[in-house]
């Protein structure tokens, strides 16, 4: 989380800073803050909540130079306020810091002298590196000896008083990407934050240090050796980021979902076979799928353990990542990794993924973000396709995940012989009439838009759904939990009865997944369990399955109907559009909702 850039420009930076900021806001809103130098002399800004705080704190007190860096944070260590807003400031040291230190407790007792002025690690960053300074050492030699004193997780910028053309960043745990501009040089979370600077980007690597200037970046790997790192271009397309006319980037998200889809699909299988580009992963000698992510990634997961047995009768685990490792489960050597992420950063799931290593015969992500940490570690890296992603409740991307994963179940299945020719055309025949469905369940909009004003006034609500539909509830859940802040849990609707039922009652909202699937009637049965306690059921069903289930629901949501084995991927829809419209009617920050980042590189 948090995001940070830096500008050696041949312009006023402050103005360009904010701007890179805007685009890198996904990563923390908390607060925001920039550092320039002017005249060889540094001076900040920093102002508590979002970036909007900042751009009016700079229009009464402007802050001139032409080298900068920024930041936008989610707080970890320390509350959002002033003094701990990034940069921080030590002497002539200003840092820009993503990522946590761990040992920062021990580096600010061994710097008791020093006047710490907030609670974060990140400031200790600074104290030692003007510690280092103050002993004599060069900027360049103090931020190496300070990086290698850093345990944990960072990426950083750093900036010097009377260095107007110098400025070092240094990543480990964190991405951290260089912009070769022309006279200009930047560093950057990612490639969407350098997109309208540069579309020429070098990603540091592990343990990298580079030194940039002007004219150019020279760059230190963990060694401190010379290290030769590639300079990419970045296509434009996947640094865009506009609303489309939409009012939020979710929903542009969610209606683009039918495209995206598509394009995902037709890139796995052009035709009646799934044919991967490239290299295309082999399951055949492959005795179990272990799957990890966290999130929505981890509900993906979910659903296409559903796929993995029972079509290519492949046993699957599926994980959470921040607990899979700490577990030291057992991996089999013929295992099959899968870890997805659509940002292909958070942290958990790249501590799973090297714990598997050397561990599971592959190693394969579900990523969105091709240049990402986890998509570089994997043996093979699959793309979802989904175009970049904002709004921090995930939807295209966990569609297009659900389509890979899909794609990945049937070509195991033909790999194991568990499939002919003619059931694989069928599979995928099914998967291609999911656009078409995707766009239908989205008229559903205004439907769902009124109805969700009686849902905005729950302050409990319950999802309910069997099968693979049970990941989706969990998946309706989240949603609303995260942008909506109604408190809200998906269950195994036969799992109700053991418990979670006690919760049900007049105000409590109990929406119930029932695509007409082998288990419809099971789930028909355990929706009239609530309505026989006084639950307000909510159904969400196709036409049939609404005039089979009878009356007495509280309301019908009518979907398309679809063949069982991939109605997941319709579900979700209802599931966004519910928690969208359910915050729009509470006025909550749909894009932006309340202690939330879009890409957790913390663990
Ligand atoms: O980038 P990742 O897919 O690894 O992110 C995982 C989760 O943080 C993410 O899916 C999160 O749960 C979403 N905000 C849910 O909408």
């Amino acid at each position: 989380m948090c995001g940070i850039v830096g500008v050696l420009g041949k312009h006023e930076v402050a103005p360009i800073l904010v701007e890179t900021l805007k685009r890198l806001e996904y990563r923390g809103y908390d607060s925001a803050g920039i550092a320039t130098l002017a005249d060889g002399r540094l001076d900040r800004r920093r102002a508590v909540g979002k970036l909007v705080n900042l751009s009016d704190l700079l229009v009464h007190d402007p802050l001139p130079g032409k080298s900068g860096i920024g930041h936008t944070r989610w707080a970890t260590h320390g509350g959002p306020t002033v003094a701990n807003a990034h940069p921080h400031r030590a002497g002539g040291v200003a840092v820009v810091h993503n990522g946590i230190i761990e040992n920062y407790k021990e580096l600010r007792a061994q710097l008791s002298g020093q006047p710490f002025e907030s609670e974060t690690d990140s400031e200790t960053i600074a104290r030692l590196c003007e510690h280092h300074i103050a002993q004599g050492l060069s900027p360049r030699d103090a931020v190496t000896r300070t990086v290698n004193a850093l345990e944990g997780a960072f990426a950083v910028a750093f900036l010097f008083d009377g260095e107007p053309d110098l400025m070092i960043g240094a990543r480990k745990g964190s991405p951290l990407a260089v912009g070769h501009g022309d006279g200009e040089m930047y560093l950057g979370s990612d490639a969407i934050a350098l997109g309208p600077m540069t579309d020429r980007v070098t990603y540091l690597e592990e343990g990298d240090i580079a030194f940039l200037t002007r004219s150019g970046v020279e760059i230190r790997d963990a060694d401190g050796k010379l290290a030769n790192r590639d300079v990419r271009m970045i296509a434009g397309q996947a640094t865009q980021i506009d609303k489309g006319g939409h009012k939020h980037f979710m929903a542009k998200e969610m209606f683009e979902q039918p495209t995206v889809l598509s394009e995902c699909l037709a890139y796995y299988a052009p035709g009646d076979t799934v044919a991967i580009p490239g290299q295309s992963p082999d399951f055949t000698d492959t005795d179990r799928v272990t799957m990890v992510a966290c999130g929505t990634a981890h509900i993906a997961c979910q659903v296409a353990k559903y796929w993995f047995e029972q079509l290519a009768g492949l046993p699957c685990d599926v994980d959470i990542a921040s607990e899979f490792r700490y577990r030291e489960p057992p991996i089999s050597g013929r295992a099959t990794a899968l870890f997805v992420s659509q940002s292909g950063e958070t942290a958990d799931t790249l501590a799973a993924l090297r714990y598997t290593r050397d561990k599971a015969a592959t190693i394969l992500s579900v990523v969105n973000v091709a240049e990402s940490s986890i998509a570089r570690e994997s043996d093979l890296a699959l793309p979802i396709m989904a175009g970049v992603e904002v709004g921090v409740a995930s939807t295209k991307a966990f569609v297009c995940q659900l389509g890979v994963l899909a794609n990945l179940a049937i070509l195991a299945a033909r790999q194991k012989g568990r499939i002919d020719a003619a059931r694989e055309a069928e599979l995928l025949a099914q998967l291609r009439a999911l656009p078409g469905l995707i766009s239908q369940a989205l008229m559903g909009e205004e439907q769902i838009r009124r109805r969700t004003a009686k849902l905005a006034q729950a302050t409990s609500a319950l999802f309910l759904g069997r099968g693979p539909m049970y990941p989706m509830a969990l998946e309706g859940a989240l949603k609303l939990k995260e942008i909506s802040y109604i408190h809200a849990e998906g269950y195994a609707s036969g799992e109700l009865k053991h418990g979670p039922i006690a919760l049900v009652d007049k105000a409590v909202p109990v929406i119930v997944l029932a695509p007409r699937d082998a288990l419809f009637d099971k789930t028909i049965s355990n929706m009239q369990e609530v309505m026989a306690r006084d639950g307000r059921v909510w159904l969400v069903t196709d036409a049939v399955g609404a005039a089979q289930a009878g009356d007495g629901v509280w309301d019908t949501l009518v979907m398309p109907a679809i063949d069982p084995i991939f109605a997941p991927i319709l579900y979700a829809i209802p599931a966004q559009l519910i928690a969208y419209h359910t915050a729009l009617h509470k006025g909550t920050d749909v894009d932006q909702p309340r202690n939330l980042a879009k890409s957790v590189t913390v663990e």
